[in-house]
């Protein structure tokens, strides 16, 4: 039995949980950060190290004009509205991605909000933005040839995650069973949990499910 210190989550299936409904897709992007909120609160209540969130990837840049500045319109009112509860309970924000390419708003925003809860040593929540698994990669070996050899270690301190505990369970929602560009590196030995609940039905139960069932695997990292 052990317990995770690191979940990330691929919050998949916020389009079909509206269309099910016959409602606009951003409904159902906005049921999606009612999850965020829950989640966030449940994994700070049991203490979560780590709580890894996809929020936006390098590909998300391809869908309509309207559905992405929805997404950022979200996310920066989740921030404005969740921030002084991250300061008060002693969540830390993290991003990962490059996020200085998002409107100035929003980088201000994020700025503040790092600033604000970078001597917070409670639950870390991080929040992939413009993030790709590969770009972070291209990024971290470029840092590191820059300052010597390449190697795996030196790879992975230049990681966006760098310093994060590892990645000990993945969640994705709705029924896909893809890792779409997120945490490739840090998947090494991640233990995976693949659920068919959409993510706007996502809950602390589903949360502490797939946790139960991460301390029932056996990890041996390749050895035996
Ligand atoms: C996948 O659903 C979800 C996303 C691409 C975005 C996830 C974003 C949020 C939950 C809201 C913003 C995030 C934060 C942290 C406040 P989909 O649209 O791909 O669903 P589908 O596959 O059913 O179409």
């Amino acid at each position: 039995m052990s317990k995770a210190r690191h979940v990330a989550i691929i919050m998949d299936g916020n389009g079909r949980w509206a269309k099910k409904r016959h409602l606009p897709r951003v409904v159902g992007h906005e049921r999606g950060v009612e999850a965020v909120r829950k989640l966030v609160r449940a994994a700070r209540e049991m203490g979560l190290e780590a709580l890894t969130l996809y929020a936006f990837s390098t590909e998300n840049w391809r869908r309509p004009e309207d559905e992405v500045s929805a997404l950022m319109g979200l996310l920066k009112r989740y921030i404005l509205a969740d921030l002084e509860e991250f300061v008060a309970n002693n969540v830390r924000l993290r991003i990962i991605g490059d996020y200085s390419i998002l409107a100035s708003d929003i980088v201000a925003l994020l700025d503040d909000a790092l600033a604000r809860t970078a001597g917070n040593n409670g639950t870390t929540l991080v929040v992939a933005l413009n993030y790709g698994s590969q770009d972070e990669i291209a990024r971290a070996a470029t840092r590191a040839a820059a300052k010597g050899p390449i190697t795996p270690e030196t790879i992975e301190a230049e990681l966006d995650t760098a310093g994060l505990p590892a990645l000990d369970l993945l969640i994705r929602t709705s029924g896909e069973v893809r890792l779409s560009n997120f945490l490739l590196w840090q998947a090494a030995y991640t233990e995976m949990v693949f659920t068919d609940v959409l993510w706007p039905d996502f809950t602390p139960a589903h949360l502490e499910a797939a946790l139960a069932e991460f301390a029932q695997r056996e990890r041996r990292y390749g050895g035996r």
